[in-house]
């Protein structure tokens, strides 16, 4: 079972989509970048096997701002979870990134406490019916209430007038869970992950339309504290009851 820190106060983005190559990590390491501009360091927390995250972090050139890297996936039998998880006691932004395929315990585990979670996802049909599936399960195995606000999508490598992704914003906004960045297919965020820097440190006049959509999710991150406060002010509205296959019945209608 995987065990990730809490801690008042520590704004825990999580990035997740079972789905490979949906962008959790190129999503992960561009918001540690913007992170890393601000006064403290950020944390990166890698819970997948295949470390790019911290491939990324190594290739990191010394003169980038620090963000400190914690091999999450890795499980020492001689230190205690939390030890192995520790993080600078002054950290503030801690960022997931997750792997492909987590199980029940673990997408509880790595959720839990966590100020907001976004799952990038691909214009397929494929794609958009596996996050439906990732939304359902975050939803009733982890969950996740609608009404804390802390859920969302970021539309990734698009290409314009994508018709899959008019009818996924229709499902997601009968859910009320917004897309709050489309991100487009660009060569900046692949030459950005091979010098192991985020978009935000490259040339602006270069990155211009992708980094309006990354400052666009920082912005809907920042606003966390605010998005906690208003959702502990919903009270008195019963939660709907609803079922995964009724669930995964309106996702299918919505993106077929
Ligand atoms: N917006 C994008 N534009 C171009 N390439 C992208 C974009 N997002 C991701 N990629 C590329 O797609 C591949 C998979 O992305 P990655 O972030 O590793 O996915 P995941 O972590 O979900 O498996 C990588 O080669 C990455 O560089
Ligand atoms: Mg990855």
């Amino acid at each position: 079972m995987l065990i990730t820190p809490t801690r008042e106060n520590l704004n825990k983005v999580v990035v997740l989509n079972p789905k490979g190559g949906c962008g959790k990590s190129t999503i992960a390491t561009n918001l540690a970048a913007c992170y890393a501009q601000r006064a403290t360091a950020p944390v990166i927390m890698d819970y997948d096997p295949q470390g790019s995250t911290l491939a990324w972090l190594e290739r990191r050139p010394g003169e980038m701002p620090t963000i400190n890297g914690i091999a999450a996936f890795k499980k020492s039998m001689q230190a205690t979870r939390s030890w192995q998880l520790r993080m600078p006691s002054d950290t503030e932004n801690l960022v997931i990134d997750s792997p492909a395929g987590l199980n029940h315990d673990d997408l509880r585990e790595v959720t839990r406490d966590a100020t907001s979670i976004l799952v990038p996802v691909l214009p397929s049909h494929m794609d958009i019916h596996a996050a439906s599936r990732c939304i359902a399960d975050l939803l009733l195995v982890a969950k996740v209430d609608r009404r804390d606000r802390k859920l969302a999508v970021v539309a990734n490598r698009t290409r314009k007038n994508t018709k899959s992704f008019g009818k996924l914003m229709r499902f997601l906004d009968s859910l009320g869970i917004p897309i709050i960045a489309v991100l487009r297919d660009s060569q900046n965020f692949v030459q950005a992950a091979e010098k192991g820097v985020g978009i935000v440190e490259l040339q602006p006049s270069r990155v211009r339309p992708d980094l309006d959509q990354l400052e666009k999710i920082m912005r809907w991150l920042d606003n966390w504290p605010e998005r906690r406060r208003e959702s502990s002010d919903v009270t008195g509205i019963r939660r709907r009851p609803f079922s995964k296959v009724a669930f995964l019945r309106r996702s299918q209608a919505g993106s077929s």
